[in-house]
C-alpha cells in the first residue's frame, strides 16, 4: 500500500521510521517532511517529500489519486481541525486521524468540557465565556490561582494560569483583546486542579478502542520544569505514575464515555485520543484532549511499539479495529530528549551546524529530526525551536536514560540546548 504522511517534525520522523518497517509500505511520501524523513523515504527505497499545500484539499486529492495512496496518516492537529479528513474520506481515500466535527475535541476546549459534563468525565470545573465581560463575572466564583483558556487552537500557549485577580482580569482583557487572535474569541475559565500530569493515549475507530501506552512530558524549558512552557522537552514512555488500576479507571471513566457521547453526538471520533490527565487523590482527571499523537511523545511510543503500525492505523482509518489485532507495545522503558535551538522557546537561533548523528546512533540511540534542513553545501543545520530528539530504550529507564544522554554528548550541536533532567519525577520516586 502506498501510505501519505503529513507533517514536519520529529512525530512524523518517527512515524515514518515505523510505518517504513511494515512489509505492507510500498511507496512513502510525505508533505512536507525533513532531512530525517527524507532518510528513512531513500532508505526505503519507493517515495518522497513533496510539498503540497495542505490547505488545498483538492490538490491533496489530486496527489493521493495520482499515487496510488491508500492511507493517509496525518501528524498534526491543524490539518485535522482545518478537515482535511473529511475531504480525502469524501475522495474515498482512508485517513487516520477524525474529521473536522470530531477534531473539536482538540480544536475548542469549550466543545470538551460541555460534553464532559454531559457525559459525566471527570475534569475541572468551568465556564465559558463569549465577552470580556461575561469572563469579568465569571472570575468572581473561582478561587485563586485559576485557569484561563482561549478556546482555540493557540500552538500550546492559550492557557494562561494567573496567581492574583488582577493578572485573572487582565489575562481575559489580553484574550478578548486578540492576544490569541481568533483562538481567544471565546474562553474558557477552570478551577485550578493540583496534582502530577500524566498522558494516555487510545486508538479508536469510533467503537472499538485500544490502549496505546502512557508517557510523561516536560513542558518547561528548564530543569526542574522552571521557566515558559515549550511544545515539550523530552518525554518518556511508560510512565508507572499511571498504575495499571488508574490506567483502567481513565479508559472507563475518560475515554470510554467520551467515544461513546461523541457517537451519540453523530459525531464519531476516529484516530488517536491522546488525554492529558491531571492524577488527583479522588482519580484521574481530563485536563484537555489532543487529536494526535504527542511530540515528543509519539517518538517514545514508536520506539517501544513492536506490532506493525500499517496494520493498526489502518485498521482504525477502515473502522475495522474490532478485527484486528491489539497493537503490542514493549515492556521496556523509552525516552526522549529534545536538543533544542538557544533562544527557544522565544526567538530560537537558526542556521546552527548539526554533526556527529551517526556517532550517537552507533551508541544505541535513535535520532530524530524535529526542526533540521539541509544548508547549500550539504551541511544539516537547524531549522526551528526543537531540532533533534535523541531517543533510546532500556530495560529500565535509567538505562533508556543513560544510553540517551550518552548520544546526547555525541553530538555536535553548539547553537543548542537540552533539559538534563528528563525522567526526573519517576527517577526521583525510583530512589524514595
Ligand atoms: P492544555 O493546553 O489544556 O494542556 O494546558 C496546558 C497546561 O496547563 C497543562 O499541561 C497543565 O499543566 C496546565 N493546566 C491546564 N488546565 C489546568 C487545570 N485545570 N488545572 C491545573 N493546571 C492546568
Ligand atoms: N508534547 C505535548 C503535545 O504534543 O501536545
Amino acid at each position: 500500500m502506498n501510505i501519505l504522511l503529513i507533517g514536519a517534525g520529529g512525530r512524523e520522523h518517527a512515524l515514518a521510521w515505523k510505518l517504513a518497517q511494515s512489509p505492507r509500505c510500498t511507496a512513502l511520501w510525505a508533505s512536507p517532511g525533513n532531512p530525517g524523513i527524507a532518510e528513512v523515504i531513500a532508505a526505503h527505497g519507493q517515495g518522497d517529500c513533496v510539498s503540497l499545500v495542505l490547505t488545498d484539499h483538492a490538490a491533496v486529492e489530486v496527489f493521493c489519486k495520482a499515487q496510488d495512496i491508500g492511507l493517509v496518516v496525518v501528524g498534526p492537529e491543524a490539518p485535522l481541525v482545518d478537515g482535511l479528513g473529511d475531504s480525502l474520506r469524501a475522495a474515498g481515500i482512508a485517513v487516520f486521524g477524525p474529521g473536522k466535527v470530531a477534531a473539536q475535541l482538540e480544536g475548542s476546549k469549550g466543545f470538551t468540557k460541555d460534553m464532559c459534563a454531559r457525559a459525566g468525565i471527570p475534569t475541572a470545573g468551568y465556564v465559558r465565556a463569549k465577552s470580556a465581560a461575561e469572563a469579568h463575572a465569571a472570575l468572581a466564583d473561582f478561587s485563586l490561582p485559576v485557569v484561563i483558556k482561549a478556546d482555540g487552537l493557540a500552538a500550546g500557549k492559550g492557557v494562561v494560569i494567573p496567581q492574583t485577580a488582577e493578572e485573572a482580569a487582565a489575562t481575559v482583557d489580553d484574550m478578548f483583546g486578540g492576544a490569541f487572535g481568533g483562538a481567544g474569541a471565546e474562553v474558557v475559565i477552570e478551577e485550578f486542579l493540583e496534582g502530577e500530569e500524566v498522558s494516555l493515549f487510545a486508538i479508536t475507530d469510533g467503537s472499538t478502542i485500544v490502549a496505546f501506552g502512557s508517557a510523561q512530558d516536560h513542558k518547561r524549558v528548564g530543569e526542574g520544569d522552571t521557566g515558559p512552557n515549550t511544545g515539550g522537552m523530552g518525554a518518556y514512555s511508560p510512565a508507572p505514575v499511571l498504575t495499571p488500576e488508574l490506567e483502567a479507571r481513565a479508559m472507563a471513566e475518560i475515554i470510554a464515555p467520551t467515544v461513546k457521547a461523541m457517537a451519540e453526538a453523530r459525531m464519531p471520533y476516529s484516530g488517536v485520543l491522546f488525554a492529558g490527565l491531571m492524577l488527583m487523590q479522588e482519580g484521574p482527571k481530563l485536563i484537555e484532549y489532543n487529536c494526535r499523537l504527542g511530540d515528543p511523545e509519539c517518538q517514545v511510543l514508536m520506539m517501544r511499539l513492536e506490532s506493525d503500525l500499517v496494520d493498526l492505523l489502518d485498521a482504525c482509518a477502515r473502522g475495522e479495529l474490532a478485527g484486528a489485532a491489539a497493537p503490542s507495545l514493549s515492556s521496556e522503558s523509552a525516552i526522549t530528549v529534545v536538543m533544542a535551538a538557544k533562544g527557544y522557546p522565544g526567538t530560537p537561533a537558526s542556521g546552527g551546524l548539526i554533526e556527529n548523528l551517526a556517532a550517537a546512533e552507533a551508541q544505541g540511540a535513535k535520532v530524530f529530526h524535529a526542526g533540521t534542513a539541509l544548508s547549500g553545501e550539504g551541511a544539516l543545520v537547524a531549522k526551528g525551536g526543537r531540532v533533534l530528539n535523541v531517543t533510546a530504550t532500556g530495560q529500565t529507564l535509567r538505562e533508556a536514560r543513560e544510553r540517551a544522554y550518552t548520544a546526547v554528548a555525541d553530538i555536535r550541536f553548539d547553537d543548542g540546548f537540552w533539559r538534563r533532567d528528563i525522567g526526573w519525577r519517576e527517577l526521583a520516586r525510583q530512589s524514595d
